[in-house]
């Protein structure tokens, strides 16, 4: 990589930065994901999100290691909606498998060869009695002995290791007032403990890349298109429904993003929360973008998305002092996790008319409905200002705006002072919509 396009990929993490910093989410990984091939740079990644301030609590799984603890003293499994049914005689090999796992995410933590992103980090990590559980019983007919749910998280005791500095890690076991232990499911768990914290978001790493519908893969869903799946027999397989049913529960208490990731991909991590185009699916109750009017706090955001495209000549230039005396005139259409998708602004020009101008959408984010929505905004604002006709300059979209109601009508009929500016060597198509007959 080169010093110029790393200053740009660092600048462009800079709003994610500022963004996550002294949040809380809880990543909730697969025996999987701690043993896999990406596994300690998975972990690196984690690290990196608590060096820039996150906290993060850590829930695994231990599926995999339980399976060959078991394997190994011959003992068979049964499973009823992908929990396994375990006996007194399993236990001490559950406990020593999710012991053994808890000690392998430890050690990769503990990881600072000078090579490492963690390097001199020394990062500190807590586990402890946090859960309490109880026999989840019987279930259609079937007991389900040592294999338990959720009581209680003692959320204090976490927010205080948090506090000090700690990564917390909370192994798939909870202890009964009765002092027995008992195996839980890594999903129940992690949803139990981001609705006990109100952690911001909950990361799911897994085997499951995403959400898709009719084979495509959703970038972000709404936690009713979610709900919609899961009474479907569209859900792929036992481990998905499981994972998109504790998604389900845990953004209905208000985690307010929920992520479904692959640690098959190595980096998926911090490109789900870096960039804007992610790797997964973004599940949210409210999944649909902001548009509200520009302030100053938008025009690096701005910038970068206007400047390609006026170097492309599409847009007019725009000087940064120029979009800081017109940034009122800007609207601004933000996603979900809090970033610019598209801008649009509306110019008051003399009398009952407006222009319509710099109507941008980000690349990743086209086709989704973005500038239809912030024209719609500005037609209506416009309305609401006794506006009667909207005009606009393109070289580019003058079919866009046709689709949108605008009919050409050259640049004669542009106002006067409008027309004096008018650029004949850029050759813009002028359109024209009344929106107020
Ligand atoms: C034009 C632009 C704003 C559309 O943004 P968007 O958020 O993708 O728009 P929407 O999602 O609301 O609409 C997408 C639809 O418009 C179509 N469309 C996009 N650009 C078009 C164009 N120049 N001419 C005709 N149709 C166009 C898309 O193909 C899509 O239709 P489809 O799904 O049926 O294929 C975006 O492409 C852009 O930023 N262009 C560069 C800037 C520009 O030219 N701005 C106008 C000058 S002010």
């Amino acid at each position: 990589m080169t010093a110029k396009s790393y200053v740009n990929l660092f600048r462009e993490s800079a709003p994610y930065i500022h963004a996550h910093r002294g949040k809380t989410f809880v990543i909730a990984l697969t025996g999987e994901a701690v043993d896999g091939p990406n596994s300690k740079s998975l972990l690196a990644d984690i690290a990196v999100l608590h060096i820039i301030g996150v906290r993060i609590i850590l829930v695994h799984g231990a599926r995999l290691q339980i399976d060959k603890r078991l394997h190994e003293a011959g003992l068979n499994s049964t499973f009823h909606d992908e929990l396994r049914i375990s006996d007194a005689s399993m236990m001490p090999y559950i406990e020593e498998a999710i012991g053994s796992t808890r000690l392998q995410l430890e050690k990769l933590l503990s990881m600072g060869l000078p090579n490492s992103p963690i390097f001199g980090a020394q990062i500190r990590t807590i586990s402890g009695n946090f859960t309490i559980a109880k026999p989840l019983g019987i279930h259609n007919g079937i007991d389900h002995l040592f294999c338990g749910e959720v009581r209680r998280i003692d959320h204090g005791a976490i927010e205080s290791a948090l506090r000090g500095g700690s990564i917390v890690i909370i192994p798939p076991i909870g202890f009964s007032s009765t002092g027995e232990a008992f195996n839980l499911s890594y999903q129940d768990l992690a949803s139990e403990v981001a609705s006990f914290v109100k952690a911001e978001k909950l990361i799911f790493i897994s085997s499951i890349d995403g959400v898709y519908i009719d084979g495509e893969l959703q970038r972000r869903l709404s936690l009713e298109a979610l709900g919609q799946l899961i009474a479907t027999d569209k859900v792929r397989s036992g481990l998905e429904r499981k994972i998109f049913q504790s998604a389900y529960k845990c953004c209905s208490r208000q985690v307010e993003r929920v992520h479904l990731i692959t640690e098959k991909t190595d980096g998926a991590l911090l490109s789900e929360l870096f960039t804007r185009e992610g790797t997964g699916t973004l599940i949210s109750e409210d999944n649909s973008e902001t548009i509200r009017k520009a302030n100053i706090e938008d025009i690096g955001g701005l910038l970068e998305l206007i400047q390609p495209l006026e170097q492309q000549g599409i847009l007019v230039k725009r000087s940064r002092e120029r979009l800081e005396v017109e940034i009122t005139q800007f609207y601004v259409s933000i996603h979900p996790e809090g970033f610019l998708l598209g801008c649009a602004a509306l110019y008051p020009l003399d009398g009952d008319i407006g222009e319509i101008a710099c109507v941008a959408t980000h690349p990743d984010f086209i086709k989704q409905g973005t500038a239809s929505r912030l024209l719609t905004v500005i037609e209506e604002r416009a309305k609401q200002e006794s506006i009667k006709s909207l005009f606009v300059l393109t070289t580019h979209a003058a079919h866009w705006f046709i689709e949108k109601g605008f009919t050409e009508c050259g640049p004669d009929l542009l106002p006067k002072d409008k027309k004096l500016l008018y650029n004949y060597k850029r050759n813009s198509k002028v359109l024209l919509k009344i929106i107020n007959p």
